[in-house]
């Protein structure tokens, strides 16, 4: 049974309608992206999983049941936690106070209590682990991304959304965030990426959804997507050109993404 399940989910904001009948499965323990250009509805369809926003039309499930009527911190105890685009972490705080924060409307359901739950995320984030009692707002932009991923986490979620977690990150530290969220997965933590990096973010993920202009234009397994000379074109930055160049573009695209995948 999938753990999250959006079928033919429209949304919108006051007056402007954005989705139009978004239809998604993510299994647990997988990995799911969705990538799109900017403004396509990406972080539209992570606000309706976790609740800041609700459907006009369509269902959200959850571990089988639909979560309509669930308020976002209702979401959260049930195990569905959003990292959102810009970090959103409060910079005046220290690293403490926003990881103690990200767990503050959940301990019921958490069977370890908080401060177990610090060390297993500081054991993912040793660069937090030292500077817990640094001032958060000092800190690189990857490493506020690392912050609001570990604040995330210490909600112990069961689906962790990730809107453009590489957004404002220096590229060293943009690979190891995503080598950190395939680890996350492999602690069985099932994980949905909104990424306009859409290379890097089919490397890692089992399934890619491309979304265009609040449509999902295309789906299906991480590898056949980025292996796509479409894909390629459109969201590789890999430009095909007319005529008889088009086959080989599209050939060198696919020898280049097997290197980089
Ligand atoms: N709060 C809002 N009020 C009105 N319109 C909005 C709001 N947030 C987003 N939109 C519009 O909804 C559309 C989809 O936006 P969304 O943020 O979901 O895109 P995105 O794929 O996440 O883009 P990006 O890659 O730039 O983050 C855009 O046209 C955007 O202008
Ligand atoms: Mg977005």
């Amino acid at each position: 049974m999938p753990l999250l399940e959006l079928k033919g989910v429209s949304a919108g904001y006051t007056g402007a309608s954005v989705l139009n009948k978004i239809t998604l499965s993510l299994d647990a323990g997988e990995i799911a992206t969705l990538v799109g250009s900017n403004g396509a509805g990406k972080s539209t369809i992570a606000k309706l999983v976790s609740g800041i926003l609700t459907p006009m039309q369509g269902e959200v499930i959850f571990d089988g049941k639909s979560v309509k009527g669930l308020s976002a911190s209702d979401r959260l105890r049930l195990g569905i936690a959003h990292v959102p685009e810009g970090r959103q972490i409060f910079g005046g705080m220290t690293v403490l106070e926003n990881l103690r924060l990200g767990a503050y409307s959940v301990p019921s359901r958490l069977s370890m209590d908080i401060e177990s739950q610090l060390a297993f995320v500081c054991m993912f984030f040793p660069v937090l682990k030292d500077r817990l009692g640094d001032v958060a707002g000092n800190f690189s932009g990857g490493q506020q991304q690392m912050l609001a991923i570990a604040r995330g986490l210490m909600s112990r979620p069961r689906l962790l959304i990730l809107d453009e977690p590489s957004l404002g990150v220096a590229p060293l530290l943009v690979n190891e965030i995503f080598q950190l969220i395939q680890r996350l997965r492999g602690e069985g933590i099932t994980i949905l990426l909104a990424e306009q990096n859409a290379r890097q973010a089919l490397s890692i993920a089992d399934r890619g959804y491309v979304i265009e202009n609040g449509q999902m234009v295309m789906e299906g397994a991480a590898a056949a997507l980025a292996g796509s000379a479409d894909i390629a074109e459109r969201y590789l930055g890999i430009g095909t050109s007319i005529g008889a160049n088009e086959d080989k573009d599209a050939r060198m695209a696919r020898e280049l993404l097997r290197i980089v995948a």
